[in-house]
């Protein structure tokens, strides 16, 4: 009996070492590079794990804030100011930043992202996502509260946003100094006041 019991716990050992032998192997293929995203199976285990970490009274808080023309247009004041770098102003995930992280920001007008319930969306940007590119924005205040709740209406009008409400947005990009200089030179240049144009900006890695 006791033979028998040492026997399987034995075999059990030898499966989970082969397991790990394995997992270890194929995470050192993989490399360090963030330039090629998660497979299929990699993001569903990973977005299935992160759901399931989130505590079940936290998924089923109910928004506090209404969502009013105001609430959602200051959820979108805020997202283009400290979220766009990464996931754009239309929630593609189309910037160098959000496209470059592993895993990538995902495109948030679709269905995985549109799916998750508010108290889900609420909870991530509150907390942010461990070993991802999501930082934590809570600030543990009713005003910090209030925002995030604001930027999960923001989130919900992704898939029909229009074209005016992105131009809208533009103005609350975050600009570099020489970003600022460039647009003070191109409104004194259409005003009459400056005879050179704008310089184009430099600093590019890629053509967006
Ligand atoms: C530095 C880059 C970066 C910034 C800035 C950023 N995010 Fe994210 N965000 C990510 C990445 C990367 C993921 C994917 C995480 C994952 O796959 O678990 C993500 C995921 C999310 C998700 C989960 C959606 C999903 O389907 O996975 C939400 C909600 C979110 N971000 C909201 C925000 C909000 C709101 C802000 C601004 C206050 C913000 N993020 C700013 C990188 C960023």
């Amino acid at each position: 009996m006791i033979r028998g019991v040492l026997k399987l716990v034995w075999h059990l050992a030898a499966v989970i070492g082969m397991v790990a032998i394995a997992l270890v192997a194929w995470l050192w293929m993989q490399g360090i590079t963030t330039r090629t995203p998660p497979g299929p199976l990699e993001t569903s285990v990973s977005r299935m794990a992160r759901l399931t970490m989130i505590p079940s009274a936290a998924r089923q808080r109910p928004s506090s804030e209404p969502a009013t023309a105001d609430n959602v247009r200051s959820g979108s004041e805020h997202w283009a100011d400290h979220c766009a770098s990464c996931h754009a102003n239309n929630g593609s995930g189309e910037t160098e930043m959000g496209r470059g992280m592993y895993p990538p920001a995902p495109d948030m007008r679709l269905a995985a992202t549109q799916d998750m319930i508010d108290g889900e969306l609420f909870y991530i940007i509150e907390n942010g996502v461990k070993l991802t590119g999501m930082p934590a924005w809570g600030t543990a205040t009713p005003d910090g509260e209030q925002a995030s709740w604001h930027l999960v209406q923001f989130i919900r009008r992704l898939p029909t946003i229009s074209e005016a409400e992105l131009a809208e947005m533009e103005e609350f990009n975050p600009r570099g100094a020489a970003d600022w200089q460039a647009l003070e030179q191109e409104r004194r240049f259409l005003a009459g006041e400056g005879l050179t144009p704008p310089a184009p900006s430099t600093h590019k890695h890629k053509e967006q």
